[in-house]
């Protein structure tokens, strides 16, 4: 049997579907905007120029970055995380970084260690994927450069205690990287009143844009601390072999995503007009509805905080005696529901929950999901044992 539904629960992995006119924009801008930004004066290349400054400009705005400049475009959050470990850090450094985060900051930071460059202490986790802050307290060293912090884990929708975090590294004199990859869009970061030195977003999730755009905020005076790990052409300073020293030059060289970046500026259009304190509202709704729904059902386990206010959308479950891959393929097959399952790029936040190494199933509903469709997937889990317990 295939089902011909097609319910989306996988916005943790990317957001969909997109605000209507972020797919028109991506097309009007490969049409008409073929300038390349910054490259030459034509009325095509200032049209495409203008563009970019306006999604800057809106990122600035929805961050409450003081200046658009501090705002560095990449390609996803992955990219901007790799630009700020990369540009940062410096032989004999040491990092901090919680057992919440992604394989975005684990891998290039296995890479560093590897080639002997830098050292790093691990930040373990509760069972509900808080960070331990004695721990975290206990653990500065005189050469702890950078604390590394997942601001919403991407497996469990825990909220990371981020102000009490920057107030700790900055009294122990490290910087604090923020991977927003799951929080932009979802949760509201002001940059005046959570003073973070670095952070990492991606467009294409919770801020609703087309994937290949995101980027790096980097607080007033990061710049001169941070080595570009892409160089080439800006169109500024050509005459010089050395990267120019003002942002955001100095981290972005080659051509930008500007078909990307159009649909970016419309979906940070969308949040602007919705309020994200409305997509707030519904998406906590949601997780605490599907979360008591599941509860009720014998046989499946919640992973991840038991209160909603401390989390986003993303919820976690296994069922006993059902393995995630195979509960996964279920889900899409007989009812059209589409998740992710496994380990989701962050074996550490599983052993923190104890879900190690089989994973989990994540459900992530996002702003468009209906209460309707959480009915049909708690039916569709509870039907999925009750078959199971009659074999
Ligand atoms: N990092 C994305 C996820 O969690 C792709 O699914």
């Amino acid at each position: 049997m295939h089902s011909k539904l097609n319910l989306y629960f996988d916005n943790a992995a990317t957001s969909w579907p997109k605000p209507e006119p972020v797919y028109g924009a991506a097309e009007i801008y490969l049409r008409r905007m073929y300038g390349n930004p910054g490259r030459t004066g034509s009325t095509r290349t200032i049209a495409a120029e203008r563009l970019l400054y306006r999604a800057r400009d809106r990122l600035a705005r929805l961050f409450n970055a003081a200046d658009p400049s501090q705002i560095v475009f990449a390609f996803n959050a992955t990219d901007a995380l790799n630009m700020a470990l990369k540009g940062l850090l410096d032989r004999g450094d040491h990092i901090l970084y919680t057992a919440m985060e992604h394989n975005s900051v684990l891998r290039p930071l296995g890479g560093l260690k590897r080639a002997g460059l830098i050292r790093s202490t691990m930040i373990p986790c509760s069972e509900e994927g808080f960070p331990d802050l004695a721990f975290l307290e206990r653990s500065f060293e005189p050469r702890t450069r950078l604390v590394a912090v997942n601001h919403v884990s991407n497996v469990c929708g825990a909220i990371a205690p981020l102000k009490e975090i920057v107030e700790m590294a900055h009294r122990h004199g490290a910087y604090v990287l923020v991977d927003a990859a799951q929080s932009a869009g979802v949760l509201p970061i002001d940059l005046q009143a959570l003073p973070a030195d670095l952070l990492a977003f991606t467009g294409h999730k919770g801020l609703l844009g087309p994937p290949g755009t995101g980027g790096l905020y980097l607080r007033s005076g990061m710049e001169r601390q941070l080595r570009p790990w892409r160089e080439g052409g800006t169109g500024s300073f050509s005459e010089t072999d050395r990267q120019p020293e003002t942002l955001p030059e100095r981290l972005e060289a080659g051509t930008l995503n500007g078909p990307g970046l159009a649909g970016l500026i419309e979906g940070l259009d969308f949040i602007e007009q919705t309020g994200l304190a409305q997509i707030r509202k519904h998406e906590i709704a949601l997780n605490t509805s599907l979360r008591k729904k599941l509860s009720r059902i014998p046989g499946i386990r919640l992973h991840g905080p038991a209160e909603p206010s401390r989390s986003t959308a993303v919820l976690s479950l296994t069922i006993e005696g059902i393995d995630c891959g195979e509960l996964g393929h279920t889900l899409e097959s007989r009812y059209g529901i589409l998740c992710r399952t496994g380990l989701h790029c962050a074996p550490l936040a599983h052993r923190a929950l104890g879900t190690f190494p089989e994973g989990t199933v994540r459900l992530s509903p996002g702003f468009f999901s209906r209460e309707l469709e959480v009915d049909y997937l708690s039916g569709a889990l509870e039907e999925i044992i009750s078959l199971k317990a009659r074999r």
